[in-house]
């Protein structure tokens, strides 16, 4: 891998990992994939970092997906750990405990929307087009396309989407509910930073409870959900943040959250 075709910037307490490759539109190749899931890995020890972002370089793509041009005249059998190591650094993404933001600076295609949706959180640019293209290329989405989309947009928009392997605008994609914002591409990183504040005013074990209470709960029944949501409740409950929040709150002062 080219020294920078990922690179990860803190900024305030946030991760900022950028994909930069813009040349090829950000397309993952495997050595980028594999520098994702170190990345994802490592924040398991970061406590200075409150909060990731990930975006990509350029403004024409946030990502092309899979890099197809590594993967052109690569055997079936041996793209196997190409898929794997695309989808190892998409579920890396998934699985981080803290919160994560992509800020879709441009188009977003099959894995590149896989790992799009592999975040809490997407703010995009309104020339963005986004889409799971894959089955025009001979195969289906293979880094949890089948799977998250449906469960963020329900299975009518995902069969569209997929079956048909149709693009769309942000506006759709924001009527559909795959985004949660649509900017100009200008005002892209101050929307980002607005979501970062108001995320830097919630207590951070809160939000990685909440956001672990969501994620284990779903497809679950309510009672077993319930008592998911209980065991991520007591996290917090015996947390010195829950002392800070009442008491700040008793003080009408803005409370200093601290993570423990
Ligand atoms: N893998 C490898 N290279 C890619 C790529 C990918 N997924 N997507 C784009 N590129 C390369 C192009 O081959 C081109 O390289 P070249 O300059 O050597 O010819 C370069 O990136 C620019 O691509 P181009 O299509 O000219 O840019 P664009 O801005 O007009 O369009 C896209 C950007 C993303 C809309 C278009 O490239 C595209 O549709 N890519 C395929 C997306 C896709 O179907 N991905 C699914 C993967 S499963």
């Amino acid at each position: 891998m080219a020294e920078q075709d990922v690179t990860s910037e803190l900024r305030g307490e946030a991760l900022w990992v950028t994909l930069n490759r813009p040349s090829v539109r950000n397309a993952l190749s495997r050595a980028v994939n594999l520098r994702l899931q170190e990345i994802a890995a490592d924040l398991e020890q970061r406590d200075d970092v409150r909060a990731v972002v990930l975006t990509g370089a350029g403004d024409k793509a946030f990502s092309a997906g899979a890099d197809l041009k590594e993967r052109r005249g690569v055997p079936a059998a041996d793209s196997l750990s190409f898929v794997n190591a695309i989808g190892g650094a998409i579920n890396a993404f998934g699985e981080i405990r803290k919160p994560t933001l992509c800020a879709m600076n441009g188009s977003a295609y099959g894995g590149g929307l896989e790992l799009a949706m592999a975040c809490d959180f997407r703010i995009c640019v309104d020339t963005a087009e986004m889409g799971l293209t894959e089955v025009r290329l001979g195969i289906i989405p293979g880094a949890g396309g089948t799977q998250r989309l449906p469960r963020l947009i329900g299975e009518a928009r995902a069969k569209e989407l997929i079956l048909l392997g149709r693009r769309i605008t942000a506006a759709q994609a924001l009527g559909y509910g795959l985004v949660h914002q649509v900017v100009p591409a200008a005002r892209l990183a101050a929307t980002v930073e607005a979501w970062l504040a108001e995320l830097g005013a919630c207590a951070p074990l809160s939000v990685s409870s909440a956001k672990s209470a969501i994620e284990r709960g779903h497809g679950k029944s309510l009672d077993d959900g319930l008592a998911i949501e209980r065991e991520c409740y007591e996290v917090t409950l015996y947390s010195e943040d829950r002392d800070e929040g009442l008491a700040a709150f008793a003080e009408g002062r803005p409370p200093r959250y601290q993570g423990r």
